[in-house]
């Protein structure tokens, strides 16, 4: 199907839970993938002598770390195709106790700094450390990850249990920066056009990942499939927007969430 054989793609957050998936993805479809991420190698479920995948352990938010990966980068691969940006902070309702803090009266300046600065300004960063490559070569597709709550306001009422007492409280700088991804892409694939960079940006919905029962039954029943999302549900998308077949989509935002923003 999609041409991706021989592909340089760099993920950052790559050893999260749908980074994982993708990079899995991407390596058995013939690319060679380096992960960014801020977690030890270890915790990458390839990264054991897999000579496909490149493992470089890098806070997003360091602006040294960033120009030491990109020096190596050009020095061993040369050139960069794909750069997909995943890493983000976010708390999940698995077992968090975050209701009073989150609340948007005691919601904190340094808390909202924290999720602004790396779910927003280091898309910023990578783009800017990484596309730079991109546009001397005059070709590159840039992948940005939002959210749902990019696009429209969390609905606290799913997380509420059986008695209707919130478990969780999701916080008001995620759904910001999440927004302000879908417009820095749609900025970005303006400005780079002409260099031959397509930027798109993915929203996914909610996916399972051992969270309350509760939790995902209601979110399934929120959604029009019934159902939470699977990391594996990216991947076709992932596999499209890294390849030449979508060589003229840009600047689209993708909505992957089983029908949770159509109603
Ligand atoms: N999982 C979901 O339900 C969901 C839903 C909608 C959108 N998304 C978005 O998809 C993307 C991936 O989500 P995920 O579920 O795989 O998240 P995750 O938390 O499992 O993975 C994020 C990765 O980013 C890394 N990271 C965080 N801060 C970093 C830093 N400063 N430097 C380097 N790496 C850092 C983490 O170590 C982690 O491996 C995120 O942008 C998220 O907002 C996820």
């Amino acid at each position: 199907m999609y041409s991706l054989k021989n592909k340089i793609i760099l993920i950052s957050g790559g050893a999260g839970l749908i980074g994982k998936e993708i990079s899995k993805t991407l390596v058995h479809h013939g690319c060679t993938v380096i992960v960014l991420d801020i977690k030890k190698k270890e915790l990458h479920n390839l990264s054991k002598r897999n000579e496909k995948l490149f493992y470089l352990q890098c806070n997003i938010n360091n602006i040294r770390q960033l120009g030491k990966a990109k020096t190596f980068i050009i020095k061993k691969f040369k050139k960069i195709d794909v750069l997909i940006n995943l890493a983000a902070i976010n708390e999940s309702p698995k077992n968090i106790k975050n209701i009073k803090k989150n609340k948007f009266e005691n919601y904190s300046l340094n808390d909202w700094n924290k999720s602004i600065q790396t779910n927003l300004t280091s898309v910023f960063m990578l783009c800017k450390t990484f596309g730079s490559i991109m546009a001397k070569q005059k070709k590159g597709s840039i992948i940005n990850f939002s959210s749902i709550y990019g696009m429209v306001s969390p609905d606290q009422s799913i997380y509420l249990d059986k008695k209707k007492m919130p478990f969780y409280f999701k916080n008001p700088a995620y759904p910001t920066a999440k927004g302000g991804v879908i417009s820095f892409t749609k900025f970005l694939a303006s400005y780079w056009g002409d260099k031959n960079i397509r930027v798109n940006c993915i929203s996914p919905g909610g996916i399972e990942d051992n969270q309350k029962k509760i939790f995902i039954k209601n979110y399934s029943q929120r959604t029009i499939l019934k159902r939470m999302g699977r990391p594996n549900d990216l991947n076709g998308i992932i596999k499209l927007l890294c390849s030449d077949d979508s060589q003229y989509i840009t600047g689209t935002n993708l909505i992957v969430d089983g029908g949770w923003t159509t109603i």
